[in-house]
């Protein structure tokens, strides 16, 4: 890669630094949690030139240790570690750190973040950000109290085939848009419990919430293709969840019926169905299934009054344009042609970064670039918090809603009105 990739332009980083100023202004990132998504984020942001990790957090001596030495692997200085549990306090107020990066177990993602964004450090959380409406309105009130910017790292946010939807999008191809589906359909088990089948500390959520626990890389793409925060705002979601038989049905093959693997009751449906209806009267279908044994798949589908996208069958179809009547067209010229700037930049500047399999390629090293972009030229992140929190609400309202029989649940104004005004932000390159 070369130092071009650092003017990657993003509305993030309108007013980018000069090419040469990389070196001479390294970005140095402390990260807390450093278990598989910490140490593969490492990882990533190691390739990014002038990124630095002068300091690590992990409870977990043996995982903060491989992460050190992932450092200096990758000709870093040893970062300093810390071991406590409340650590990340004393990570965060270190005065020789410009962000913090945060990807421990989801209880702690929301006060690492206030901690973080209280001590002036920009501030990037995994998902999800907050499990709870009042998490999110903490995320929100700490951000303008401080004005300090946070993220949620949505890497599906910045794959090229939804930027390239995007951009489709925006050009007004599918016409005004009325309709969209999405899914995070994952087979977790492995996740959520150990190899003898005890809850890990992502298992204990299957056991006490009946939720659309994960929904954010199912709504990544889609905020920005709806305008969500930008004229648009969901006004209330329902939510259905199916009975729960697919991880007593794994454990009960694994170990017997009889086992407590087997017997172990998990309040978490199969699968969740959530409905959102928005308030300018478009619908959102956001389908949730992690334990049950199948492929990964996200299922977006979105429509218009012109046409309609969908990303299974890698298809499009546009009215008066698409070349037969009421059949599908092979998405992969729009591809070509709607490519978003993001990636034609990187495919000049970094193309190895683009094929590269770490983590989950491009998307994970676009994120992250964008981020320490936005870091070294002080500007607003790629995603906002306003973006970052709304992704994450799914998650109580839905618990809500199947807790009184799939009844509506209004969504907060996290914007306070804002939305009505705001411009689209996402991915907009100036
Ligand atoms: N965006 C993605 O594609 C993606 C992929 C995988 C995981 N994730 C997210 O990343 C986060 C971490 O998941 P993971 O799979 O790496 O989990 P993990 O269990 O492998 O790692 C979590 C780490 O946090 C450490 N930890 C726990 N409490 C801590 C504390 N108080 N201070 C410092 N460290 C602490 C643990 O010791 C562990 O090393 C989760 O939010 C998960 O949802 C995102």
């Amino acid at each position: 890669m070369n130092r071009r990739s650092f003017v990657l332009a993003s509305a993030a980083a309108a007013t980018t630094l000069p090419m040469h100023a990389a070196a001479d202004n390294p970005v140095r990132v402390g990260v807390v949690g450093t278990g598989g998504r910490g140490t593969g984020l490492i990882r990533i942001a190691s390739k990014i030139p002038g990124v630095a990790f002068p300091a690590l957090c992990d409870i977990n001596a043996q995982n903060l240790a491989r992460a050190q030495d992932l450092v200096m692997s990758a000709g870093g200085a040893k970062p300093e570690g810390y071991t406590g549990e409340e650590d990340y306090r004393r990570l965060a107020a270190r005065d020789d750190l410009d962000a913090v990066i945060i990807a421990a177990p989801w209880h702690w993602h929301t006060p690492m973040a206030v901690a973080s964004m209280k001590a002036g450090k920009y501030t990037a959380i995994e998902v999800p950000a907050a499990l709870t409406i009042d998490e999110c309105r903490q995320l929100v009130d700490t951000h303008e109290e401080t004005g300090t910017p946070c993220m949620m790292l949505e890497n599906w946010s910045f794959r090229r085939d939804n930027l390239a939807v995007l951009t489709m999008i925006r050009a007004g191809l599918l016409g005004e848009i009325n309709h969209c589906h999405c899914a995070h359909s994952h087979d977790c088990t492995y996740w959520y419990f150990d190899k003898e089948g005890n809850p890990r500390w992502s298992g204990e959520y299957l056991i006490k919430r009946n939720a659309d626990q994960y929904p954010t890389h199912s709504l990544g793409p889609v905020l920005s293709w709806m305008d969500w925060n930008c004229g648009d705002y969901p006004a209330y979601l329902t939510a259905t969840a199916t009975r729960s038989i697919s991880v007593p049905n794994y454990f009960r093959k694994k170990y017997g019926k009889d086992s407590p693997q087997a017997k172990r009751v998990l309040k978490q449906g199969d699968i969740v169905t959530s409905v959102v209806k928005t308030i300018k009267g478009n619908t959102l279908v956001i389908n949730n299934d992690m334990q049950s044994p199948r492929p990964y798949d996200n299922r977006w589908e979105i429509s218009g009054t012109e046409g309609v996208y969908n990303e299974q069958r890698n298809a499009v179809y546009i009215a008066g344009v698409s070349p037969k009547q009421d059949t599908w067209e092979p998405f992969e010229p729009y591809q070509h042609k709607y490519d978003h700037a993001w990636y034609k930049q990187l495919e000049r500047d970094a193309p190895q970064a683009i094929r590269s399999q770490e983590g989950h390629g491009a998307p994970d090293f676009l994120e992250l670039l964008l981020f320490t972009n936005a870091v070294r030229t002080k500007g607003p992140t790629p995603i906002d918090i306003y973006d970052s929190v709304l992704m994450c609400a799914p998650i109580h309202l839905s618990e809500q809603s199947i807790a009184n029989g799939s009844a509506p649940v209004p969504f907060p104004d996290f914007t306070r009105g804002k939305w009505k005004t705001r411009k689209p932000h996402f991915g907009v390159v100036s």
